[in-house]
Formats: structure tokens, sequence, C-alpha cells
């Protein structure tokens, strides 16, 4: 958000009552048309601000959308999202953030958080498209890491941890982690995560977090297949929710367990996540792209694989793949 329309806005959310279009001009030094003009920007972002001749401009409802400014008033990070980006429409945020790291500098992005609306070529893992639409949180979180390349996957654990707990601080709700990186209320999967990495020899030049949780975007807009397997915050809640508050709790929680990450602090890691997870203890199915087979997953490792116990008692690691559960 241009920083003037933010200074008129924080204006009229401190107001007690409505305030003349001279009174604002005079507190920013602007003239009454620079007021009105952002004034008509704020309400093309989705504030509902009243004004009339004689009262002068209300603020009635703040918008719904995932701005920047709403999340900043919410957030209580030193590092994630201090730095936002906004679209209302894109094709993958992740895309975004490999054109503003392979345009800048990675270092100074790190922490940077991609927000869209909606996007109109989301990716998911294994290349598979990822559908969104307005309404959901689809973001990316742009890091350079400190994280030897072996440990990569522990930023994808921090991530599945961060989003978990966020939706049982938030909503009291039952949120697990499934391998490897899915996020489910039940038997349903609410979000997802998808760590890419620009890397040479050892050194990582950047990650992308992408991070998508259907949030108050209606399940009914899914297809009939898709319905059966997928929930939403609001389906589970019952209402719509709000959307900043939920993202600035998200960053919160990633930004404690990403320190711990960077620390070196492993075990605290894989513990948590283990803590929440869906799938040790259960019969899975795995398909990976040389073969499948089935057995019981018994733990994950410091570098984020999942073992499996098989059928013929054999162990096995598994590093990539899908994970199917009974
Ligand atoms: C999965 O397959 O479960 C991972 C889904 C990751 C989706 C998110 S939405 C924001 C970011 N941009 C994308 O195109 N994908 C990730």
């Amino acid at each position: 958000m241009p920083d003037s329309a933010f200074r008129v806005l924080e204006i009229l959310e401190q107001a007690v009552a409505p305030l003349s279009g001279e009174t604002i001009s005079n507190e920013l030094g602007v003239t009454r048309s620079a007021v009105w003009k952002q004034i008509k920007e704020l309400r093309l972002m989705g504030y509902d601000i009243r004004s009339s001749q004689k009262e002068g401009y209300k603020l009635v409802h703040s918008s719904s959308k995932l701005l920047p400014y709403e999340i900043h008033k919410k957030l209580k990070t030193r590092v994630m999202g201090t730095k936002m980006r906004y679209f209302e429409h894109t094709l993958s945020t992740n895309n975004v953030g490999k054109q503003i790291c392979s345009e800048g500098d990675p270092k100074k992005l790190h922490g940077t958080v991609i927000i869209a609306e909606e996007q109109t070529g989301g990716v998911g893992r294994m290349g598979r498209a990822w559908i969104s639409p307005g309404g959901g949180i689809w973001i990316t979180i742009v890091l350079k890491p400190q994280v030897p390349i072996d440990h990569i996957f522990m930023i994808t654990m921090a991530g599945s941890i961060a989003v978990a707990r966020a939706i049982r601080k938030e909503y009291e709700l039952g949120a697990l982690i499934k391998w490897p990186n899915d996020i489910f209320i039940g038997k349903k999967k609410i979000g997802g995560l998808l760590l890419e990495m620009a890397a040479e020899a050892d050194t990582v030049h950047y990650c992308l977090l992408g991070i998508g949780i259907d949030v108050n975007n209606p399940v009914r807009d899914f297809t009939a297949d898709l319905q059966k397997d997928i929930t939403s915050i609001s389906a589970e809640v019952g209402h719509d929710v709000d959307r900043a508050s939920f993202l600035a709790r998200i960053l919160r929680e990633f930004e404690n367990r990403y320190q711990l990450v960077e620390s070196g602090e492993y075990d605290a890691i894989t513990q948590e996540w283990k803590s929440l997870s869906a799938t040790l203890e259960n019969r899975v199915q795995i398909r990976t792209l040389k073969n499948s087979f089935e057995g019981e997953a018994i733990d994950i490792d410091e570098f984020g694989a999942l073992i499996v116990r098989k059928d013929n008692g054999k162990l096995e690691r598994v590093i990539a793949g899908d994970c199917y559960q009974q």
C-alpha cells in the first residue's frame, strides 16, 4: 500500500468521530485533493469509508482483503513479514519469489512475504496444480537460510508446525501434519507447503516457502471429487475468519521455529513435528518415482525423511514421495 494512503487510513482508524478533508490534509501537510485521491484508493482496496459534506470522512469497515497494512497491524515478528508484496492476482507467489530473487539480493529479501488474493497458476507438490481462489491464504516466504543444505527440509517442517499450531491456537481445531507437508483436520486436507530452492554445490542462494491454506474460500466451489477430501477454516468453524490475524499468527509461529532451525536445534523441531504428526504409527502406502510399497510409518529423522517398516521387517528411509494413509 502506498505510504500516503496508509497514513490517511491510520488517521481515520484513530478518529472517534468523522473527520473533514481539511483536518486530514492539515494533519498530513498535503492538499485536500491529495486526501481525496488517497480515500479513493483506499475504497478500491475494499475499505468502507463513508463521506458526507456536513461531517466528513468516517471509516466504517476495514478491508476483508489480505492487505499488508491489515497484517502489519497484527504482526509480532522481528523479521518474517516485515517486508511484504501484495497482488490481487498472480500466477504463483513462488514464481514472484523467483523473479524478485533473480533481480535483487536474496539477503535483503530475507523474510519478505509475497501475498496473493488469487493465483491463476498455483503449484503444488510434484508439479500438481494448486487451486487458489479468493478467500484463501496463498503466500510465499522468501528466505536466505543459514542452514546446511542437508537440513533444508527442516524449514518445511518448521512451516508445517507453524501452520498447525496457528490453526490450533486461533480456532481450537485439531490440525495435524501428514508427511511430508500436508496439513489435515480429521481426514481432510486444509493446506499444504511447498519448499523450492536455488542452490549450487552446497550453497543455498535462497529458499521459497510456499504456503496454501483454504480459509474463507467456499469448499463447494471445488469439484465434487475434491470436496470429499478438502476442508477449510470457515467450513470447520462455521463462519468466515480474519485472515490477517491468522497470517500474523502463522508468521510468528514460523519465526520462532525458524530460529531453532538456524541455531541447529533440530531435535526440538523433530520432536514438535512428531507430536503433531498424523502419519506416525499408521499404516501407509508410499509411492516414489522409483517404486511403491506398504508398511508402518515409525519415525521421522532429523533430515525430514520418513522411516517405514515394511511388511518384511526391513526399514525404508523415504526422502520424497506420496504417502497414502488408510
Ligand atoms: C501441496 O501440494 O500440498 C503444496 C501446496 C502449496 C501451495 C502454495 S500456495 C502459495 C504458493 N504458491 C504456489 O504456487 N504454491 C504455493
